[in-house]
């Protein structure tokens, strides 16, 4: 029987139903999950009750997973596939280093010289009401825009860069920005980006975008702000209300994200991600 789809709104996502990611897949089942993923950029796994290891092997049949070394703070102790998504306390008392994860627009691992294919995120504790996540289809940005605007991004790249996020930790005496940028120095990418398997050309930018190549901060933001506001208009996107067990897999080539702030943040919210390696895109620049 063919795959059971339910499409999440109208610009994209699919929910895959009666599929046990526990059990084992033929090669020919997952060949459908995988054409669902490149079709609808994200699909949504329901009650899918699984351990690290099952979640981190059903991972590696989208592809080889990083094991976040751009990321040492956020990865899980004992699973280096594995990074943490949480606001749950570290075993001495202190704050988690990763409870602002995503909370501005992104495609996972865009800092680095090889940017993510697509990452898996478990829903584990999930707030009373909301701990949203948003996803923009970044095809439809692209597609979208004017011939003019197309041409004039056409050769444009966008600098990204890491430790971005609004929290520093000052436990090890460095602040975590400080210590994200000497891991990951800025790196160019292409600001519009031929999807290496579907062949469409998709908008690569989010907030960790600060400037163009070749441009200064002040010249750029205007048309980061227009482009990236653009590719997050109400018609572009996905907001997805997690349950338990949730596991939601998206394709970072040709969508963007956000993690939701809208929660009551003394209440536990506890995610895992896996991130799969994409390939080589970008260059380093010296001063970012
Ligand atoms: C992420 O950006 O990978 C995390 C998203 C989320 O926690 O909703």
């Amino acid at each position: 029987m063919g795959l059971k789809l339910r499409k999440l709104s109208y610009a994209l996502g699919a929910e895959v139903c009666d599929v046990d990611i526990a059990k084992p897949m033929s090669e020919a089942r997952f060949g459908e999950i995988y054409q669902a993923f490149l079709n609808h950029g994200i699909l949504l796994f329901r009650d899918q009750d699984i351990t690290r290891d099952q979640h981190i092997e059903f991972s590696r049949r989208f592809g080889e997973l990083d094991r976040h070394d751009a990321l040492p703070r956020d990865r899980h102790p004992d699973y280096p596939e594995i990074l943490l998504v949480t606001n749950e306390p570290k075993p001495d008392g202190t704050p988690s280093d990763s409870r602002y994860t995503g909370r501005q627009w992104h495609s996972d691992m865009s800092f680095t010289p090889v940017p993510s294919l697509g990452s898996l995120l478990r829903g584990i504790t999930i707030p009373e009401v909301g701990g949203d996540t948003v996803f923009a289809n970044m095809y439809l940005a692209y597609e979208s825009l004017s011939d003019g605007m197309k041409k004039m991004i056409s050769d444009l790249h966008g600098i990204h860069m890491s430790g971005t996020r609004k929290i520093n930790n000052l436990q090890s005496g460095i602040p975590r920005a400080e210590e994200q940028r000497r891991l990951n120095p800025p790196i160019a990418q292409p600001v519009v980006r031929v999807h290496p398997e579907t062949g469409r050309k998709a908008l690569y930018l989010g907030e960790k975008v600060k400037r163009f190549d070749g441009m200064t901060e002040e010249e750029s933001k205007p048309l980061i702000d227009y482009l990236n506001r653009h590719a997050t208009r109400f018609e572009f996107i996905y907001r997805h209300q997690w349950r338990r067990n949730d596991i939601v897999a998206w394709d970072n080539r040709c969508t963007m994200h956000l993690a939701l702030g809208d929660f009551d943040e003394t209440q536990r919210r506890h995610m895992e991600r896996t991130t799969v390696l994409g390939t080589p895109s970008g260059y380093v620049v010296a001063d970012g």
